[in-house]
């Protein structure tokens, strides 16, 4: 088999969480455009139809399941959606996730702590329990949990550490799973993005152009990440090509995190 069959994802189906914007949506279109079957979820319909009708225009097959993931009740509920909609999946991307806040740990209440610990850790913690769980009788999975580089490094233009808190046990939960799952042929790995320029990032560096100038100073490359450069790294690692790949941690950032 060449290189390139290593990376064909026909006949996968793969469970995009938060696939309708952002990273999340240039992490699905990476793999539909590679051949796998796409179940793209997220809150709000009409967004998530916009996005599936674009993927649907490159000839790619994408479903829709309006869910929210902020609280593990939501994951659980999306799961089982997935589950008899869609049997069971052969990729999980954990996408969703996000600050969200800037609050100062002194001034943090606890209800904020646990809403950023929910939407980072707990909802994903669910969609592993549930989807790749179901992945483990059929000796074949792939799984991504999107982490961050605030899982190494607290940055200092925005406070709400329950964000780095939360996507640093996400790196932990990824490389414990990966452990006991290798014996299944169920790869658990992460990825750990810097700062890309998604609409949302966007649309929030209009107001404070400073602030991007700032975040861009400290990234070797010069610049953010655009989101269809995180991908073919999704790709691969939902591929046979990463068949020995698991509990690793792929940091796409630019070199923010070398120095
Ligand atoms: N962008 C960056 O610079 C960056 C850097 C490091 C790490 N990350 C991580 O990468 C992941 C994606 O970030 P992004 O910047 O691409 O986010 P984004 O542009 O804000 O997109 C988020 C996606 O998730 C969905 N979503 C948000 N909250 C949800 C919820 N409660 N339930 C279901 N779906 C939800 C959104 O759709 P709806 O709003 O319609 O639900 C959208 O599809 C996150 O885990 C983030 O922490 C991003």
């Amino acid at each position: 088999m060449s290189f390139w069959d290593r990376l064909n994802l026909k006949g996968k189906k793969a469970v995009v969480t938060g696939g309708s914007r952002g990273l999340g949506f240039a992490m699905a279109q990476a793999l539909g455009q590679a051949g796998a079957e796409l179940v793209i979820a997220s809150r709000d319909e009409e967004k998530l139809g916009e996005a599936a009708s674009r993927l649907r225009d490159e000839q790619i097959t994408c479903h829709t399941l309006a869910a929210d993931l902020s609280t593990p009740q939501g994951a659980e509920v999306m799961c089982q959606q997935v589950l008899q909609q869609h049997g069971v999946p052969d990729i999980l991307i954990n996408n969703v996730g996000g600050r969200r806040i800037d609050i100062p740990t002194e001034e943090m209440p606890l209800e904020e702590w646990l809403r950023i610990i929910d939407l980072n850790l707990n909802q994903a913690f669910v969609c592993t329990k549930l989807l790749g769980g179901a992945m483990l009788p059929r000796r074949w999975g792939r799984i991504i949990n999107v982490a961050s580089i605030c899982a190494m490094i607290a940055v200092p233009h925005i406070k709400g550490r329950s964000y780095e808190t939360a996507k640093a046990a996400l790196v932990m939960f990824t490389k414990a799973t990966a452990a006991d799952w290798a014996p299944y042929g169920v790869t658990v790995n992460a990825i750990a993005p810097g700062a890309f320029l998604t609409d949302t990032n966007r649309r929030w560096f209009e107001q404070r152009p400073q602030l991007q100038h700032d975040i861009e100073q400290e990234i070797p490359l010069g610049r953010m990440g655009t989101p269809e450069e995180i991908g073919p790294l999704a790709v691969l690692l939902a591929s046979d090509a990463a068949s020995y790949i698991t509990g690793s941690v792929f940091v796409i950032d630019g070199g923010r995190t070398l120095a």
